[in-house]
């Protein structure tokens, strides 16, 4: 490997929530008992360093001194044409067809309401994502799930017929579409894809296509665009992509859409842009342009290799170790969702019980009930793969 994955990153003291608010706020995992340190295993980012491309490129624009107005290079939506060609073999991306968003929760909630009345429903999958659930709350739609089935070999897979069904039912005509899949790890097939954008066409539904995870790919899964698999879907879809999950780069802001029909891109570029909040941070726009150099093709790569590893390790550790305990093996993301239903009754004991368990002997895993999994438990992946081992030792010393 060229790039170091391996390595205990220090980030206390260092703006991180994932280790700095263990203890100190409500809806973070408690701090570990004396005698354990904490292993960040909760919020959605990684503890890995970034690809030294993107610090060169920040520092390098931080050199000058002078950062007044600008406007986004044609460097940065030419990286954007680029990546999405390589990765995502996307074709005939234009620039017009870009917009920048701060933040991918922000678009979707952005073009949401560009696309809704207050009280108007939106159709989600379930499990889902918990961002989506509170700002969807928030802005006065309410939400219609149709809830992921795991088939007999434990794939997740989506009931076409209760999309039908509850769009019909609910009159809805905007839903939210994760792909790859938070939390349950879904990287969907193509005929999964266009089942999907088939009920949404005959329901004459816009979707909004979340995308944040589309670089983060296990064990050879492909991604495949929302847009990409009919032309209907192409002008159907407001896909939203960025580069802070892939590098690690959450804290700086800046993600951004893909809009093919005029109509859907004036809309969506309506709202976000008339409330002046929607703006581009320079060092953010850098930042991009550091990750989706060449050297960023080679260290997601080699990202993802180490990812797999990790989730190869705890499946087969579920799998060996923790009876009762169900994991559907992720195919993208770095999210394991346990269901711990089995597990509890035979034991007499809640999901609080063992997230609390966890909690104190450092494991700082999160709650899977506010992802709609009502006996579940997410864990983030993304460490060094010796933090993972030690979580996992821990959890079969004292929890499981
Ligand atoms: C599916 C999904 N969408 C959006 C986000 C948040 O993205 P952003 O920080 O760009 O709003 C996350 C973060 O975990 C996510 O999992």
């Amino acid at each position: 490997m060229k790039y170091d994955f391996t390595s205990v990153l220090e980030r206390h003291g260092k703006d991180a929530m994932a280790v700095d608010s263990l203890g100190n706020e409500d809806w973070a995992p408690k701090a570990p008992e004396d005698g354990f340190d904490a292993i960040p295993m909760w919020v959605a980012d990684m503890n890995f360093p970034t690809v030294p491309t993107v610090q060169q490129e920040i520092m390098e624009r931080a050199g000058h001194p002078a950062f007044g107005y600008f406007t986004p290079s044609e460097e940065y939506y030419q990286s954007i044409i680029q990546w999405q060609t390589a990765r995502n073999k996307v074709e005939g991306l234009s620039k017009e067809c870009i917009g920048y968003e701060n933040g991918v929760l922000g678009c979707v909630v952005s073009a949401l309401a560009a696309f809704t009345s207050p009280g108007d429903k939106v159709l989600l999958h379930s499990p889902t994502y918990t961002g989506f659930t509170n700002s969807i709350g928030n802005i006065g739609l309410g939400i219609v799930h149709s809830p992921l089935k795991q088939d007999e070999n434990h794939v997740w897979r989506m009931d076409y017929g209760d999309m039908d069904r509850k769009l019909k039912e609910h009159n809805i005509h905007a839903a939210v579409f994760c792909s790859p899949h938070n939390p349950c790890g879904r990287v969907w097939e193509r005929w999964e894809l266009e089942k999907a954008m088939e009920v949404y066409r005959a329901n004459r539904c816009v979707v909004i296509s979340d995308e944040i995870w589309s670089d983060i790919l296990l064990n050879g899964h492909k991604h495949i665009p929302t847009q990409s698999v009919s032309e209907d879907a192409r002008n159907r879809t407001v896909a939203v992509y960025a580069p802070s999950k892939t590098f690690n780069l959450a804290g700086l802001v800046g993600s951004y859409h893909i809009i093919y029909d005029k109509y859907l891109r004036d809309r969506v570029r309506a709202n976000g842009s008339k409330s002046h909040y929607n703006n581009m941070n320079v060092l953010s726009m850098h930042a991009l342009i550091g990750a989706y150099q060449p050297e960023g093709h080679r260290w997601v790569d080699e990202l993802c290799q180490v990812l797999s590893g990790n989730i190869n390790f705890a499946c087969s550790f579920i799998e060996e170790h923790f009876e009762g305990v169900q994991v559907s093996k992720p195919e993208g993301t770095y999210m394991l969702f346990l269901d711990c239903s089995q597990w509890c009754r035979d034991h007499g004991k809640t999901v609080g019980d063992v997230l609390e368990a966890g909690w104190k002997v450092g494991v700082a895993w999160q709650d899977g009930r506010m992802f709609h999994g009502p006996c579940a438990i997410r864990m983030n992946l993304a460490l060094p793969l010796a933090r993972v081992q030690e979580a996992f030792r821990r959890l079969e010393k004292y929890v499981f």
